[in-house]
């Protein structure tokens, strides 16, 4: 029997723009998805769009007890800026009582909330005035925050500013999966510096507003792992760490910048514009605990055709095409469940073993109706394996001292995604689009026994 440590969060994490539907009522103004959904329905898997997303707005009651049932003792979900203050500075108090009262039956049912402010979902008004390229966009979150925590801080003990704060820089302005689908490095850059300086200044107002709370951020984690020992390809492999996960987790935990990423920055006249006072909020302003969220792994060389100075990350390090990966055939990501021990050894090694928590891990699989048993439930023992593997090797990394504090699926109900759309179903339960009704799978039977037994 493997058992995980006292207290350890089991849940699952979902995002306000994913669940609530009703995204454009109720006092809700448009987000960036809302808008280019209906500039361009077309890019939307089966134009499935953002406006009635799961419908956790009606459904969230039935929903908190649907999580208990399955053992879970926490979760994780966004608010949505859009929401709680359409115009970026009026309170929209519909918004207040819905999210009082979910909170609450969250709490009512035993679930822990972990309330996360940002999950893509950009204000188009904000957008309209430049987004995150703009300055503005800094005291613009930082106020959403400091609103945030003063009307919901006595609900809700565990907060986090930013979901995958790299995945709205990269897909936003270099691969063109995210409105306003731009490719250009030196203005990604600036979207990142500025997305990490609000994240710092809304921990400020965190401190102010609820000195006894916590506060912490969610990053995507994929750990490069080089093609070879040659110095070029380990070189390759420090680059794209330094890129996607030391450029927020540094500044979040350790209070800097890597001295090395401002080099690279430099040198390839990508820098972003910064203020003198920048390098004090962000010391000042460190985290009390982090997410990962973990899929899959990079795998990287040294790029065969460097241009410099540099115009994409791919003149920084090369993908590698590891031949004997395993593969999850729908998502067209790769399974390797041993990161979760190298990234729990270096929480521990590097980040000074700051407390923290899986916030996201999970396999995403296409027409999930082919498994279903004569009593209608959804059999998906590739799921389980795919849990189970890696909370094993999660164990191995928490026995050796890494302060691991829980693990959370992604996700709780099968959800909208994106560009997606439905195509991939990741959750405990089922969703039949065209009832909303859901159906527990035997995913769900199993993470209750595990949850319930702390182990396996
Ligand atoms: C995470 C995001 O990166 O992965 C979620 O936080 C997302 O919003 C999840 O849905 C699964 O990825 P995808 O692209 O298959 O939905």
């Amino acid at each position: 029997m493997k058992k995980f440590p006292e207290h350890f969060l089991w849940g699952a994490a979902m995002s306000a723009p994913q669940t609530e539907g009703q995204s454009l009522s109720h006092g809700k103004s448009a987000s960036t998805w809302d808008y280019w959904f209906a500039e361009a329905p077309e890019k939307f898997n089966q134009n499935q769009g953002p406006a009635d997303t799961s419908k956790m707005y009606d459904t969230y009651a039935a929903d908190c007890q649907r999580m208990q049932a399955i053992g879970m003792n926490s979760v994780r979900t966004s608010i949505a800026w859009t929401r709680l203050l359409p115009d970026g500075k009026t309170v929209n108090q519909e918004a207040v009582i819905f999210y009082r009262k979910y909170f609450q039956a969250m709490l009512d049912h035993g679930v822990e909330p972990i309330i996360n402010l940002f999950h893509f979902d950009l204000p188009m008004w904000l957008m309209d005035q430049g987004g995150w390229e703009s300055r503005d966009s800094v005291a613009a979150f930082a106020y959403y925050a400091e609103t945030a925590f003063e009307l919901f801080g006595d609900l809700v003990k565990k907060w986090t500013t930013f979901n995958e704060p790299m995945v709205h820089v990269e897909c936003g302005y270099l691969y063109q999966y995210h409105y306003p689908a731009i490719v250009d490095f030196k203005r990604a850059v600036q979207v990142g510096y500025h997305t990490l300086l609000a994240h710092a200044q809304a921990v400020e107002a965190f401190r102010k507003v609820l000195p006894k709370g916590e506060i912490g951020i969610i990053l995507n984690i994929s750990p490069s792992y080089p093609r070879s020992d040659s110095a070029e390809d380990q070189l390759a492999a420090q680059r794209s760490d330094l890129l996607n996960t030391r450029s927020f987790l540094d500044p979040a935990v350790l209070g800097n910048v890597p001295e090395e990423l401002v080099t690279l920055l430099a040198e390839n006249d990508l820098l972003p514009a910064v203020k003198a006072d920048d390098a004090a909020l962000l010391e000042e302003n460190t985290v009390d605990f982090i997410g990962l969220n973990y899929y899959q792994p990079r795998r990287v060389q040294a790029p065969e055709h460097a241009e410099s100075p540099a115009k994409m990350p791919h003149d920084f390090y090369a993908a590698y095409d590891w031949p004997e990966k395993r593969i999850n055939p729908y998502r067209g990501w790769e399974i390797y469940p041993k990161a979760l021990y190298d990234v729990a050894i270096m929480m521990k090694e590097t980040y000074r073993n700051i407390p923290w928590y899986v916030s996201e891990n999970g396999m995403g699989v296409a027409d999930e109706e082919r498994f279903m048993n004569a009593s209608g439930m959804i059999e998906d023992d590739y799921r389980i394996e795919f849990m189970q593997e890696h909370l094993d090797y999660l164990h191995q990394g928490i026995s050796e001292g890494s302060n691991c504090f829980g693990y959370h699926a992604w996700t709780f109900v099968d959800c909208w995604s994106w560009l997606n759309g439905y195509r991939n179903r990741y959750g405990f339960y089922s969703m039949d689009l065209a009832t909303y009704e859901r159906s527990v799978k035997k995913s769900g039977l199993w993470f209750k026994a595990t949850a319930e037994k702390n182990g396996f």
